[in-house]
């Protein structure tokens, strides 16, 4: 006979995990690969290449698309396009995941960076024109877990200054500022399409803009900086294999024709833990920001900030031990082992982004999660305070 430990233990072992992320391949994607595999198109060219490039960018509004390896290797390509090199400061927030900085830094450039908006978790623009320099030369704007950056202040910095926008819409497939899609305002601008994206080609991404020239260097990058006219093997610069396959491809055309039902989805996710998960409010948590005067939230993720880093790891724990899985938040870049070894952001200090970074993480909030999976979340968090 079991004891009352080990039944408990037993119970626990037959609850099915619920993932932070899940997917939804549900459209034409065995068919689009198959047909891949069938007519011998399997690596970096093909049509279905062509066909996501032509449709992704048309969905956003942009005449070129480049598809590529990853977000972060669409990042690396938009930076260099961008002509941003040594002796050139780029400004973007500390609170991101780490891609930008690292195209930043890897072009011989200096990430400059700016605290977040404590209410929409994304770069506080108030505070951009203070960090313009004689050296800067452009500013990424990230878009963070479901609602956009706001572009205006932005643009307008930047005619003001002359600077470049690199729009980092990584999250943002099927958001849109002031009714104009995400991803449509950069002078290039970028996708990621990674397994917990809107649209997934698994790993994947895109760089989207309107100048044939940037669109044809972007391409020249991608593959190896191969001369698209020249002699083949003669190289004139330095590129990267960054080319998307096109099988991932066929993924992603089939993802984009689903595009519409992901974002219902995602919206109601987003709907069902604000109301499920409204009473966290007196536990002192902050939860996403439903809507601004210029966007819904499209709750890329479903995120929530603890009231402190004790109750974070707390409340993270009993989920876990319910197999609920969740992720922190992510690390500021100023606080990053990896450039305080480069001398960068020496004594720099962040306060909000610092508070989101330790006290944040996000719940299951995938495009797979089922009506009882997020019953199964809402009751977890309650259990755990009553
Ligand atoms: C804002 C942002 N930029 C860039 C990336 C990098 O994309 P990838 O993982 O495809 O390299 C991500 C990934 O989620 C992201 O959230």
């Amino acid at each position: 006979m079991r004891t009352h430990g080990e039944y408990v233990i037993y119970c626990k072992s037959m609850i099915k995990p619920i993932p932070v992320n899940s997917f939804h391949l549900k459209g034409n994607e065995k068919k689009y690969i198959n047909d891949c595999i069938d007519s011998g198109w399997i690596s970096g060219e093909g049509q279905y290449i062509e066909k996501f490039e032509n449709q992704f960018s048309q969905y956003v509004g942009r005449d070129f698309g480049i598809a590529v390896a990853n977000g972060s290797a669409a990042l690396d390509i938009a930076v260099l396009a961008t002509e941003i090199g040594p002796g050139d400061e780029v400004i973007i927030p500390t609170f991101t995941i780490i891609s930008p900085a690292l195209s930043i830094v890897k072009a011989g450039a200096t990430p400059v960076l700016v605290d977040s908006d404590p209410i929409t978790w994304n770069m506080d623009v108030t505070q951009v024109e203070a960090k313009i320099t004689s050296k800067t030369r452009a500013i990424i704007a990230v878009h963070i877990y479901g609602l956009p950056v706001e572009m205006e202040p932005l643009l307008q910095l930047a005619k003001k200054y002359h600077l470049k926008i690199i729009e980092d819409a990584a999250e943002m497939q099927g958001q849109t500022y002031n009714e104009k899609n995400c991803g449509s305002f950069g002078d290039i601008s970028t996708f990621s399409f990674y397994a917990n994206k809107l649209i997934t080609t698994g790993e994947g991404g895109m760089i989207v803009c309107d100048d044939p020239a940037i669109a044809k260097r972007c391409k020249k990058l991608r593959n190896l900086a191969f001369e698209p006219e020249g002699p083949r093997f003669i190289h004139h610069e330095m590129g990267f294999n960054y080319r998307m396959t096109n099988m991932q491809a066929a993924l992603g055309l089939a993802q984009l024709e689903q595009v519409n039902t992901s974002i219902d989805k995602k919206h109601s996710i987003g709907k069902y833990y604000d109301q499920h998960l409204h009473f966290l409010l007196q536990h002192k948590y902050q939860l996403p920001l439903p809507e601004t005067s210029y966007a819904h939230n499209i709750y890329w993720i479903y995120g929530v900030v603890a009231p402190d880093e004790q109750e974070k790891q707390q409340i993270v724990t009993h989920l876990k031990d319910h197999k609920i899985g969740t992720r922190p938040f992510f690390w500021c870049m100023h606080e990053q082992p990896v450039f305080k070894k480069l001398n960068l952001f020496h004594g720099q200090k962040y306060p909000t982004a610092e508070k989101m970074a330790r006290c944040g993480f996000y719940i299951p909030s995938g495009l797979g999660l089922t009506d009882d999976e997020l019953e199964v979340v809402a009751k977890t968090f309650r259990d755990f305070y009553e």
